[in-house]
């Protein structure tokens, strides 16, 4: 019996999730003593100290299983945020938040709104719960919150909002979301995907965290990107006492690790590292996206800690040639993004390597 006959068929839909390329393949492959890795939107200047020094107090404690209810850090992030301690899930990033919101809510055949393109796991999430995806073309690379709302059935059980987006670096503004939730069924349940919440710096961008009070609204964020720790996997998401309680039901009993959370609640307390991580992507965003129009290339304005541009090329000679010199970025010709990569912001030292390189290789005749 052949064992792709015993699978479930939703499993024969989905292509594995491909992240970024990791350093140690790059070093290894190509025998690179410096490897620069632009391309997870990781936080490039490093964890926060504050967690570092908390994890080296906690590694003796590891024969423990961790507090499954991650009470602590509930606690710490509801101080925070000035959130109810019942309005809280942990994730094991927030990945895995996603995949328990299509767990307990997404029927088979069910429907699910995404656009198009969009951060990869919601598609593949849905498709692994069996549900219809619904998918939503980017207007002028950013969600078109209306098309998408056009598109709600009695069968949509959820639609999700990157934002910002992955992999454009665009947001909806304040008075799109207010539009976008007036009137929405009760039956659909909106997930705001805020990864990227902290880089955030323009004054019309939403807490969305204040619509959980509808009862149908989730709001995910993580620790993996301006607090440093994608290593650990650790996010949370806000949403209705209701919510929550379903989510935790069925979730793993010890989804975040013990060390994990530790770090978590030392990172959230690291005020001097949040604002170094900030100040840094700002300052690379405004070199590079300065660079690119010298250039003449286009880009997509974000407000994250990555960026989107058009090469001009073919995005995956540019991405094999950048690798050469040790350089990782995201070739988004798979994303349907043809002659596109994404890179996120490093040090300066890292954004003038990667100019410096792309100039070289625009220069070269590899544009055939
Ligand atoms: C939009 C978006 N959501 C979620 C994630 C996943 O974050 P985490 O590391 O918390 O699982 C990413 C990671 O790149 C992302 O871009």
């Amino acid at each position: 019996m052949s064992i792709k006959k015993l699978v479930r068929p939703c499993v024969l839909k989905i292509k594995p999730y491909k992240p970024g390329k990791p350093i140690s393949e790059l070093k290894r492959e190509l025998n690179l003593k410096h490897v620069y890795k632009m391309a997870s939107n990781e936080n490039g200047i490093g964890p926060s100290p504050k967690a570092v020094s908390a994890l080296k107090k906690s590694l003796l404690d590891i024969n423990r299983y961790p507090d499954g209810e991650a009470f602590s850090l509930k606690k710490a992030i509801s101080k925070k945020y000035r959130l109810k301690y019942e309005n809280l899930i942990i994730g094991n990033g927030s990945d895995e938040l996603i995949v328990l919101a299509m767990r307990a809510f997404v029927n088979k055949g069910d429907e699910v709104i995404i656009a198009d393109p969009t951060f990869l796991i919601y598609k593949l999430a849905a498709t692994l719960a069996n549900a219809k995806v619904i998918t939503v073309p980017l207007k002028a690379f950013r969600y078109d919150l209306a098309a998408m709302k056009a598109k709600i059935t009695a069968r949509t059980k959820m639609i999700f909002i990157a934002n910002p987006d992955n992999p454009t670096g665009s947001y909806v503004n304040r008075k799109e979301i207010e539009q976008f939730l007036k009137g929405l069924p009760r039956h659909v349940i909106v997930f705001f995907d805020e990864a990227y919440f902290e880089y955030v710096y323009t004054r019309d961008y939403p807490d969305t965290t204040k619509y959980i009070r509808r009862g149908n609204v989730i709001v995910s964020r993580t620790f993996s990107k301006a607090y440093g720790l994608s290593g650990l996997r650790i996010g949370w998401a806000a949403t209705s006492p209701d919510i929550a309680g379903y989510l935790n039901q069925v979730r793993e009993p010890f989804n975040a690790n013990s060390l994990a959370q530790v770090a978590a609640i030392a990172a959230l307390d690291d005020k001097k590292h949040i604002e170094r991580s900030k100040n840094i992507v700002c300052r690379g965003l405004k070199y590079l996206t300065e660079e690119f129009k010298k250039l003449n290339l286009f880009f997509v304005p974000s407000v994250t800690n990555f960026i989107l541009v058009k090469v001009g090329m073919k995005s995956e000679i540019v991405y094999q040639r950048l690798l050469k010199q040790g350089i990782i970025v995201r070739d988004m010709s798979g994303w349907g993004l043809k002659d596109f990569i994404r890179v996120t912001i490093g040090n300066q030292k890292e954004n003038r390597l990667f100019i410096s390189n792309l100039k070289k290789i625009l220069n070269t005749d590899a544009k055939k």
